[in-house]
């Protein structure tokens, strides 16, 4: 493996498919599809870009509550890479928020095409009670995810041997065991191969 040529995880082309406000509305669940989830300004849309290698092509914002709709974008007309709204905006009434903590467990639970759930967690941020419990929600419910961290650009040398073996002692709290982790950053790409690498070799597991 050479280190600057294209791997068998690269891919040519991501563009946007559509919004929906409800599940019904997905496109066909025809490919295999991965959902970024997290909490309002984790990065979502963000690394959604990064993983793209497109700058713009999920809309993203320093102010929360940017992203209101299930997106779907086309990766090479193989898989779905799906932006969700974010979860647990203070500023956004908490029926709406409830509402859409429905809609978006209402989704993860129908999408039978869904391979695995991109858990993402500020790499800042101590673990939040919201994030584990949507976690134990979709350990229950038998949802495969992995976990990212987001924006280890903004840590500093001892921030950065600190903050994931800081979230693993809360989690083995409740886990047996972790999930898989990638610690990544929009801003300098860190953890794009990674993360492509394991969408490329999940894929390969999908049975239509
Ligand atoms: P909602 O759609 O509101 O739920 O937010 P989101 O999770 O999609 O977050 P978004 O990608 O819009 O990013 C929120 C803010 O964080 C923006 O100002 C981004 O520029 C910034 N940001 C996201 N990822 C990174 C990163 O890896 N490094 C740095 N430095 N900033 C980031
Ligand atoms: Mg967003």
């Amino acid at each position: 493996m050479s280190s600057g040529a294209k791997g068998s995880w690269e891919f040519k082309v991501a563009s946007f498919v559509k919004s929906s406000a409800q599940p019904s509305e997905c496109p066909v669940p025809d490919r295999p599809e991965y959902a970024f989830i997290g909490r309002s300004n984790v990065g979502k849309s963000s690394l959604l870009n990064m993983l793209a290698g497109r700058n713009s092509l999920a809309k993203t914002s320093s102010t929360p509550g940017k992203t209101q709709l299930i997106n779907h974008f086309d990766v090479d007309g193989t898989w779905y890479l799906v932006d969700l709204p974010g979860f647990g905006y203070a500023k956004v009434s908490k029926r709406e928020r409830e509402k859409w903590m429905k809609v978006t467990k209402q989704y993860l639970d129908s999408r039978i095409n869904l391979m695995c759930v991109m858990m993402l967690i500020d790499s800042r941020i101590p673990a939040q009670k919201v994030d584990l419990d949507f976690m134990a929600w979709m350990g229950k419910t038998g949802l495969p995810f992995v976990l990212v961290f987001t924006k280890v650009d903004k840590l500093n040398k001892a921030e950065h041997a600190e903050f994931l073996p800081a979230y693993e002692m809360e989690m083995l709290k409740q886990w047996h065991k972790m999930p898989p982790v990638f610690v990544t950053s929009a801003k300098t790409g860190e953890g794009r191969e990674e993360m492509l690498r394991f969408i490329s070799a999940t894929n390969g597991l999908y049975q239509p």
